[in-house]
């Protein structure tokens, strides 16, 4: 066996797949597998309290009919539809959720992404994603107001004219300035994004309710 070429690359292929084996599934797993998931409630930070408290103001009619008031409770619950809606929709068609440390991807979208990032259930199943035609949104929570993202998921041309993302009208009672409980879950899952980070955008205005802050 050893004498022939064919032998050796045989050899070789099946020594080349066992270490791709060992050193991408079994080394992971070994390393990760004490690593508890968090649940959506725990991922719940002051970050994105302050998006869901602003989105409680924004638009008040609409988020009390949707979700009473901006609880953490109630903020979990956003981000569970809103991760369902971001997999229904196939958001993750069109945009990725990993940084990768190439291509100086870190000094566009922020800090390579991190494998704690997705130890969490709102990253069952893993949205990687598969094609980068939109920019990839890990970092995104922060980057733009709650009423920007309104008016993009309503109509994305008119914040971006060449825009090939498709509309989401579904995601509102009629105007941009009504998004439906579906459309307040999708902005706060998006706020959402890269919340826990220190490079998430700080805000010193911030007053949370109830702390001196208007209703
Ligand atoms: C056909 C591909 C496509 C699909 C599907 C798509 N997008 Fe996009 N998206 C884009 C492109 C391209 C851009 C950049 C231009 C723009 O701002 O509209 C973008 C921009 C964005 C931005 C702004 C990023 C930033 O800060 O500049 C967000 C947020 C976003 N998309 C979220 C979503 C969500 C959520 C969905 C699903 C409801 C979705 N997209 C579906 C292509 C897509």
């Amino acid at each position: 066996m050893f004498e022939s070429k064919s032998g050796i690359f045989l050899i070789g292929g099946l020594g080349f797949f066992a270490f791709a084996f060992l050193s991408n599934a079994v080394v992971p797993i070994l390393m990760y597998r004490d690593l508890p998931e968090k649940t959506s409630y725990e991922v719940v930070n002051p970050n994105l309290i302050y998006q869901f408290e602003d989105l409680s103001r924004r638009y008040p009619k609409q988020f009390k009919a949707a979700f009473g008031k901006p609880t953490r409770e109630a903020c979990a619950e956003a981000l569970e539809i809103g991760h369902k809606i971001y997999i229904g929709e196939g958001c993750w068609h069109c945009h990725s959720q990993f940084v990768r440390p190439v291509s100086n991807e870190d000094r566009r979208w922020g800090p390579v992404a991190q494998t704690e990032e997705y130890q969490n259930e709102l990253q069952r199943p893993v949205l990687f994603g598969t094609r980068r035609v939109g920019p990839d949104l890990s970092r995104e929570g922060g980057r733009r107001s709650n009423g920007w993202h309104a008016v993009h998921f309503f109509r994305p041309k008119m914040l971006s004219p060449d825009s090939p993302m498709p509309e989401y009208p579904w995601l509102f009672d009629g105007s941009p300035d009504k998004p439906n409980r579906r459309g307040l879950a999708l902005i706060t899952y998006v706020q959402w994004l890269g919340s826990w980070l220190e490079s998430y955008p700080y805000y010193e205005d911030y007053v949370p309710i109830g702390q001196g802050g208007e209703e």
